[in-house]
């Protein structure tokens, strides 16, 4: 699309929106731009205090939507096609913002301004101790109780020729949740026509700060039931080992001869009952051998039944595997499906946990004039 028809297009979309809030509150709006991929908005519902929530939906001619709300820069759905070319939804999420708002542990959220853990919610920079909600037993999680998966973003699409991007942006003030500095930051959702989503994170802060931005998509390949048969390869010949609350312990331990070992493609079920602590699961930060700071090919995951195939490319040192050991059977999510124990893979590009506090790990401290970029990519096939 030409640079000039964005405004009237956008336009068209704007109109759209208000002209569906007063008749039809789910139809998406006509086209935003023309071409091979195609951005919709529509409403989402909204929350307490009035703010109307909305919803991108990006769709491509080779079977792939994406769906993503502006809150939290949530992703909601995103279907994939199996080996058949039958578009099947892939992530876990909700129908509605309700469950975004009431019951959601970070189910396709964008998280920050610090993803993962910070032992005791405590941090010193440049000589000053700050304290932070410990959200997670004796730990923080997240963001604290209101990170960027709770909070309302900007959103416009943005232009290119062969796909179709959403710009979400949120300016974090100083002293949200407890870190200095006032960060602004930008993720871009972009779906190709050749099955690829994209995420590109930039941030930008007045004063130093710990950022280390995420995606906490639990992925599906079948749909439905759990993870176990998927399988995965990764290229990680190291992991951060934990103590009892998942605090890294400072090693960074080889993979071989543990249950850790994904660097030959390997059933996630296959040791999973041999990975150390309750409940019985991954929930461990890998170490990439790109080292971070280049797009590399970071996983492999395949649902032999589907043929569904998802690689990862991150420019993130680590990834957080976290097999939904805390999914239990108590929530009902999209279409009335209720999400069973390892019900799904979440695969968080970031940061290692607590980096904030152990020198020996890439530091996640961002300083004025510095820019914070990640870009993280899933590229999907089926055979
Ligand atoms: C963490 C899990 C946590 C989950 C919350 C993951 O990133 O590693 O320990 O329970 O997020 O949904």
């Amino acid at each position: 699309m030409h640079n000039r028809a964005l405004p009237v297009l956008l336009t068209a979309g704007l109109l759209a929106i208000v002209g569906c809030a007063s008749t039809c509150p789910c139809q998406d709006s006509p086209d935003v731009k023309e071409g091979p991929v195609t951005v919709r908005t529509s409403p989402f519902g909204n929350l307490a205090d009035g703010t109307a929530i909305t919803r991108y939906t990006l769709r491509n001619s080779h079977g792939m939507t994406a769906r993503i709300i502006t809150y939290g820069a949530t992703l909601t759905e995103l279907l994939v096609p199996d080996r058949d070319g039958k578009p099947g939804d892939v992530v876990l999420g909700f129908d509605d913002l309700g469950g975004y708002l009431d019951r959601s542990p970070y189910f396709g959220a964008t998280v920050g301004r610090v993803a993962n853990r910070i032992a005791k919610g405590r941090f010193q920079l440049d000589g000053v101790e700050y304290r932070l909600a410990t959200n997670n037993g004796p730990n923080f999680l997240h963001g604290g109780l209101k990170g960027f998966d709770k909070v309302v973003w900007q959103a416009r699409a943005v232009e290119s020729p062969d796909s179709a991007a959403v710009r979400f942006s949120y300016v974090s003030r100083d002293g949200e949740e407890g870190f200095p500095g006032t960060v602004m930051v930008n993720v871009i959702y972009t779906l190709t026509n050749d099955n690829v989503l994209r995420l590109d994170y930039s941030a930008t802060t007045d004063r130093a700060t710990p950022v280390n931005l995420s995606n906490h998509t639990y992925w599906n390949l079948r749909g439905e039931g759990d993870i176990l048969g998927h399988v995965l390869w990764m290229d990680a010949d190291r992991y951060t080992p934990v103590d009892d609350t998942l605090i890294p312990t400072g090693q960074m331990a080889p993979v071989k001869g543990t249950p850790m070992d994904f660097t030959t493609a390997t059933a996630v079920g296959a040791h999973i009952q041999d990975v150390p602590g309750k409940p019985v699961g991954y929930d461990h930060n890998f170490v990439l051998k790109s080292g971070g700071g280049k797009l590399a090919l970071a996983l492999r995951l395949t649902e032999p039944g589907t043929g569904r195939q998802m690689e990862m490319w991150t420019t993130e040192p680590g990834i957080q595997f976290y097999t939904g050991n805390f999914l239990d059977g108590t929530v009902t999510g999209k279409r009335g499906v209720v999400y069973p124990f390892h019900g799904a893979i979440v695969l968080e590009a970031q940061h290692f946990p607590d980096s904030v506090n152990q020198p020996a790990f890439p530091s996640i401290v961002l300083a004025p004039g510095g820019t914070y970029t990640q870009t993280t990519l899933y590229r999907f096939t089926a055979k």
